[in-house]
């Protein structure tokens, strides 16, 4: 079988779905790579590289998806709303394609993909499970994200983050409040420590207030509590309108002391929740920097506009949506990592192994045959379940 790697066609991605040295993991597990030229070269990979380890290159898009049974892509037609149409005629049945599909996000995109015969796989719907983690590409791309925001705020921010004393002076720490402490929060956090600022974090889940003491940061309590904060799979669960208002009140305190805040805050399969209000960005004081790593869910800040940065009394707010794409070489490099292992356990000795009692293989695939298959994405974007 044949794995292909095709350059990302939206505009400015710059990652890269495989690098070159999972090329011999897969050639061990009796899968051949044809990469298509300057497929990695964005990312800090040279078709030169991908051949050292055995990959063959191809002249072009359609040549390889021509020749491979396997598309491997970062964001593929759905997540890929601007150029990924393109593909669509290039898939042909029973092919496997898999990547960012945002298969919960468009009725329309799901089912042209599913139209095409192939059979798509959403690395978005890879379950929470230990089993699954190696698998997790959204851990892994929340992981880059926080990584980044911090960095973005550090720069953007007209103070500096570490305690120094000098000889003109004492420089006073930057304060950090993180709204949001699942995988990209965690990461905040400890790239906030790391340069030198002092930092809280807040969540509904009291599951993780050990988490974010364990960083060395303050874990804010809030006079409110949440209704089973937590679903099975440690996702937040909604919460009422009443909830997210007495939130907002208590936050507006906390947001006002800080000099950065970063949020995460999301809730599966729907918007953001809003927890930064306009009033609390005029609370804020001037230079302050918001980085919301929401924006592409509508954003966790009233005032985030997706992919733009934005200055609102004197304070920056960040909406940057893609912050793993900008540091593609290592976001590559775990994603194409997450991609080998569900490969290694959806191909067994060079065949296609499509063991549907596999909570993985199931879960995570949407479309098959002509039809979306997945039970959750068919009641998400309202199609009657399957008999
Ligand atoms: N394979 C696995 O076992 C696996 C993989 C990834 C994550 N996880 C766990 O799943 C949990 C969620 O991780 P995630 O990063 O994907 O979460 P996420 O991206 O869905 O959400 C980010 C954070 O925002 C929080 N949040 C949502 N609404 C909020 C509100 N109104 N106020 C404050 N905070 C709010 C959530 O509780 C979560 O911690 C974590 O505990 C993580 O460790 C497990």
């Amino acid at each position: 079988m044949i794995v292909g790697v095709v350059k990302e066609s939206f505009p400015g991605e710059r990652r890269v779905a495989l690098v070159p040295a999972v090329v011999p993991v897969l050639a061990k597990a009796g899968l051949e790579t044809m990469v298509e030229a300057g497929a990695g070269w964005e990312a800090g990979y040279t078709d030169g590289a991908y051949a050292e380890k055995g990959a063959k290159i191809a002249p072009n898009r359609a040549a390889v998806f021509g020749a491979a049974d396997i598309v491997a892509q970062v964001l593929c037609y759905g997540a890929n709303d601007k150029t990924g149409a393109a593909d669509l005629p290039l898939l042909r049945r029973d092919q496997v394609l898999i990547g960012f599909l945002r298969p919960l996000g468009s009725k329309e995109s799901v089912s042209q993909i599913a139209s095409t015969g192939a059979m798509a796989f959403s690395v978005e719907l890879m379950p929470r499970t230990t089993r699954a983690q190696s698998m997790d590409a959204l851990s892994s791309m929340a992981t880059v994200a926080g990584y980044k925001g911090v960095l973005i705020a550090a720069n953007t921010l007209p103070r500096i983050f570490p305690m120094m004393t000098t000889a003109a002076g004492t420089i006073t720490p930057g304060r950090v409040l993180i709204i949001g402490v699942g995988v990209a929060g965690l990461q905040a956090i400890a790239t906030a420590k790391r340069l030198g600022a002092v930092v809280s974090g807040y969540d509904l889940r009291p599951a993780v207030k050990e988490q974010v003491q364990s960083l060395g940061a303050r874990f804010v309590e809030l006079a409110v509590e949440a209704k089973d904060a937590q679903d099975a799979g440690g996702y937040a669960k909604a919460q009422d309108e009443a909830f997210y208002a007495r939130q907002r009140e208590l936050l507006g305190r906390v947001v006002a002391d800080n000099d950065v805040v970063i949020t995460t805050a999301v809730v599966p399969g729907k918007k953001a929740p809003v927890l930064v209000t306009k009033e609390m960005v005029q609370g804020m004081a001037p230079g302050s920097v918001i980085v919301d790593l929401a924006a592409e869910r509508g954003g966790n800040c009233e005032l985030t506009r997706a992919n733009e940065t934005i200055i609102a009394n004197g304070v920056t707010i960040v909406g940057e949506i893609n912050l793993a794409g900008t540091v593609p070489y290592h976001a590559s490099q775990m994603y194409a990592r997450n991609l080998v292992t569900f490969l290694t356990l959806l191909v067994k000795a060079g065949k296609l192994n499509l063991n549907m009692q596999d909570d993985i293989i199931r879960e995570t695939l949407v479309t098959q045959g002509g039809e979306v298959v997945n039970a959750r994405v068919r009641d998400t974007i309202g199609l009657p379940a399957r008999t």
